[in-house]
């Protein structure tokens, strides 16, 4: 039984779905154990007898009255691995005899660099509580942050750091949070990549020692990305305990995941320590970045779908015409010009592209690269941002409105935070880049990074970016970012300061969008960084959509799609068609094959349509009708990955449900059919058993005995037939389930 509380009671709150059992924060005063319960999920931790705050609980939705007695210490293991370090804090400072990964690490300015963190109070907040720790001696106070989602059950954690000294201390290693599950069988999945093969889902197995996943780029990066999932024991795609996280932060980070000396699992993350010195002056105080955590029974699938279902309601923004909605507004299906025209843009060239991309059905009209400055290629004009007088002799002005006369809305690409060296802001501002004075700048696609820390460097920005949303009538933005950081100094600031870059860069960052967004509330903006280099939950709080990858082959768009959407919700997933044979692999596809691979996400339109025959552009025509028909289902609906397209598989299929199970909409994909056999039986998910679904085939057929209408039970138990005829390389097919 929960005993006394300091709050007056348990603070409940009401759940959000019907089903749901309410959530709630509780802190038992006699014990000193915390408990937030949310989803299906509980979080449980305590004061120990030494007044560390200990982890006690990850997991299942515990029963209303199951209590927890007080925090035991772990014990330690001979004079090697002490108590201290074998017990799994909520946020370990680097002190007292700490081996494994600390959240906090601290040099003093006496030269001190002991840290022991001790429980100093607490007060309830709206979903959770805020823990106030402090060093056993010197006033460093941090405060924990705890917010449980009573949906969900996704815990956001974060932490802020505050000197009461009357010396600056230096931060060296800050963490969000850090999360602990006990000794077990795991595996660990993570994303990894590079530029145009972003999203590989790692799978392995726990074993002793530290596994890093990090960027020290200054931003997200295409090698790592923040999210992580630990699947215990069998668990598989649809069965079996996971635990989840992603942290929000687009400026380098880490995350570490360790099984320490007694078997146990510790994840860390935050900012990435590597080159980290943040100065804290006496009164000054220093946030984290937001590391997310959840849980779910149902696997991987049932991980990302509780992530998803998070993202959509609580980290994606809302324009003025969603403000206060459940969801966001699906995304409007675009036409961008980038593999059509590269930098080659001319008012009668994308004027020519509108008009084939309105016959099409599209939404979005998006001019990419080339349209400002001396910009001809990659070596100039970047940090110009002026409409180019030879492309556009009369300004954006009669595009735009052409754009518009064709019933589009009108999208621009920009790269705010870069500049060629061979332009007129760097010839005039050369100090305003990332450098080191007297040092090489080393150049990445003829450019040079501005250091956004900057408080002059900022205005400029935000400031050009201003004009142009309010100069033009701009619905969207494509925000770009071609490189990563190199000589990454801040000249501007004492020697000793200057490591402040790597908070204060990201910060303004966030800061420009988050005003850009308030001035003009209208304005919709995609986060590309040559294709998924920047992508995570912090970004995503200020962008509606993302660009997951350069690679735009369909056949190739499968794994990083699949890969994508363990982390991240098909809503923000842009995927383009484009021509075939593509130039990445080669490879010819059917525009069926193309249009099918981009419609599991949010659909563009990226090839040349200027060269579509009339065939081409009736099948483009009839599928997006398709497409925007289901859209909702596909982007917002929950998603099960029926065959997973990895390890070469011969064949994949994905589902989507829409959330009040009415609807259901099944990609499948062949890559080569061998020795004829035939695609396997679809074996549904997520309908309702009892209810009755009709299917309609968008492209393809299913198997000749199929009704055309059986019960959610059918479709899960016995599944859905292809017909006999679909077979061969690259095949592509979709159906639509809808209750009658
Ligand atoms: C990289 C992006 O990922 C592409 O889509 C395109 O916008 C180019 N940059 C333009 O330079």
């Amino acid at each position: 039984m929960l005993k006394a509380f300091t709050m007056a009671a348990a603070l409940t709150l009401a759940a959000w779905s019907a089903e749901a059992q309410p959530s709630t924060v509780s802190f038992d005063s006699a014990t000193q154990v915390f408990r937030l319960d949310g989803g299906n999920v509980s979080y449980v931790f305590g004061v120990n007898p030494r007044g560390e705050l200990q982890q006690l609980y990850w997991g299942g939705r515990l029963g209303a009255t199951d209590s927890f007695p007080a925090a035991k210490p772990m014990p330690e293991w001979a004079s090697f691995d002490d108590s201290y370090t074998n017990t799994p804090q909520e946020y370990p400072g680097w002190g007292a005899g700490l081996y494994v990964e600390p959240a906090l690490k601290i040099t003093f300015a006496d030269g001190n660099r002991d840290l022991v963190l001790h429980y100093a109070s607490h007060k309830a907040t709206e979903h959770g509580f805020d823990v106030e720790l402090k060093d056993i001696e010197r006033p460093i106070y941090v405060t924990l942050h705890y917010a449980m989602d009573p949906e969900t059950g996704v815990l956001a954690r974060s932490a802020t750091i505050e000197n009461r000294d009357a010396e600056p201390v230096t931060i060296e290693q800050a963490a969000a949070a850090s999360w602990a599950l006990p000794a077990g069988k795991y595996t660990l999945n993570y994303l990894t990549g590079r530029w145009a093969g972003e999203w590989t889902l790692n799978q392995v197995p726990f074993e002793h020692g530290e596994r890093v996943m990090e960027s020290r780029r200054g931003s997200t990066g295409h090698q790592a990305n923040p999210w992580f999932a630990i699947q215990a024991g069998a668990a598989d795609e649809e069965h079996g305990e996971v635990w989840f996280g992603a942290l929000g932060w687009s400026g380098s980070w880490r995350i570490t995941v360790e099984r320490d000396q007694l078997d146990a699992i510790r994840v860390t993350g935050g900012f990435n320590p590597f080159d980290f010195g943040y100065v804290l002056h006496p009164g000054q105080s220093l946030e984290t970045p937001v590391f997310y955590g959840g849980y779910s029974a149902h696997g991987l699938g049932g991980a990302s779908r509780v992530l998803h279902l998070y993202e959509l309601k609580h980290i994606l923004p809302r324009t003025e015409a969603t403000r206060g909605a459940e969801m966001p507004r699906p995304r409007p299906v675009l036409y961008n010009s980038w593999e059509a025209t590269e930098f080659n843009v001319s008012e009668a060239g994308q004027m020519a592209l509108a008009e084939k991309a309105a016959a099409l059905g599209v939404d979005r009209f998006v001019m990419d690269d080339g349209w400002f400055g001396q910009r001809k290629n990659d070596h100039a004009g970047l940090g110009d941002w002026y409409v180019n007088p030879q492309k556009f002799p009369h300004g954006l002005k009669p595009l735009i409105d052409k754009v518009h006369a064709l019933g589009m809305d009108f999208g621009l690409w920009v790269e705010p935070e870069m500049v060629n060296p061979d332009s007129d802001l760097y010839r005039k501002h050369p100090d305003w880049v990332l450098r080191f004075p007297g040092r090489p700048e080393t150049e990445q696609r003829n450019q040079l990074v501005l250091n956004l820390a900057r408080p002059d460097v900022r205005a400029y920005v935000f400031g050009f970016l201003d004009k142009l949303l309010t100069e033009n009538d701009i619905a969207f933005l494509k925000w770009d970012y071609n490189r990563n950081w190199s000589e990454p100094g801040w000249d501007q600031l004492p020697a000793s300061e200057q490591k402040d870059v790597y908070v204060a860069f990201t910060r303004n960052l966030y800061s420009i969008l988050a005003e850009l967004r308030q001035k003009h509330p209208k304005v919709e903006i995609e986060s590309c960084s040559g294709g998924g280099g920047r992508v995570d939950l912090g970004i995503l709080r200020y962008v509606d959509e993302v660009w997951p990858s350069d690679n735009t082959d369909p056949f190739d768009r499968l794994t990083i799609q699949n890969g994508f959407t363990y982390a991240y919700t098909p809503q923000v997933m842009m995927d383009w068609v484009t021509d075939s044979p593509h130039w990445m692999n080669n490879r010819a596809t059917s525009l069926q094959y193309r249009l099918l691979s981009s419609m599991q996400g949010s659909l563009g339109i990226g090839a040349d349509i200027t060269k579509w025959t009339p065939e081409e552009t009736a099948t483009a025509k009839r599928l997006i009708a398709a497409y925007k028909q289901v859209q909702p289902t596909i982007v917002q609906g929950e998603l099960y990955r029926l065959i997973s397209p990895l390890n070469g598989s011969e064949f994949s299929a994905t589902e989507t449900v829409r959330r009040d199970q009415g609807q259901a909409v099944v990609f499948a994909f062949i890559h080569s059919t061998q020795e004829g056999r035939g695609f396997p039986l679809l074996k549904l998910e997520g309908l309702n058993p009892k209810a009755e679904y009709t299917l309609s085939a968008i492209e393809g057929k299913a198997g000749p005995d199929t009704p055309a209408t059986a019960s959610g039970a059918w479709w899960m138990h016995h599944g859905l037939a292809m017909d006999a005829s679909f077979k061969g390389d690259f095949q592509a097919a979709a159906f639509r389930l809808d209750r009658k």
